[in-house]
């Protein structure tokens, strides 16, 4: 089984940014727990700042993998690009936060992805993405 884990503008910063919201750990570090831990699973990861490369990237997996977890980011909150992507590819996608969006402001009340995803996981830290590929197991 391949899935992918996609993650939008400044999670590079995981560990180092607002580590009262989103934790000290690298999601690099994270991500290579998950690949010892699902061993079965094909685990690719990607991340950008840059909202035309995320688009790219669902296109370029979009009708071969099994499964894409997706932490747009801020993105989610206002691309509908990212949403018509999600909505244009074959391969299911989970929306992913690892914060209580709806816990917060407003403005993160509002997502492009949510409608075409398969499910939506946000609360549980970095633990969301092992909750996300858990649903596809
Ligand atoms: C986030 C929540 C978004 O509202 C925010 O813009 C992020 C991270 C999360 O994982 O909690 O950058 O997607």
């Amino acid at each position: 089984m391949k899935i992918i884990i996609i993650n939008g503008p400044n999670l590079n910063l995981l560990g180092k940014r607002e580590p009262e919201i989103y934790g000290t750990a690298t999601f690099e570090d994270y991500f290579i727990s998950l690949q010892e831990k699902f061993t079965a699973v094909e685990l690719t990861y990607f991340q950008s700042n840059i909202e035309g490369e995320l688009i790219d990237i669902l296109h370029e997996v979009g009708f071969e993998y099994d499964g894409a977890i997706l932490n747009a980011a801020a993105y989610t909150h206002t691309s509908v690009g990212i949403g018509d992507a999600v909505k244009g590819i074959n391969t299911p996608v989970v929306e992913v936060h690892i914060s209580n969006v709806h816990a917060r402001e407003d403005f993160r009340q509002t997502s492009f992805i949510a409608p075409n995803a398969k499910g939506v996981i946000a609360g549980f830290g970095l633990k969301s993405y092992e909750l996300a590929i858990q649903s596809f197991l």
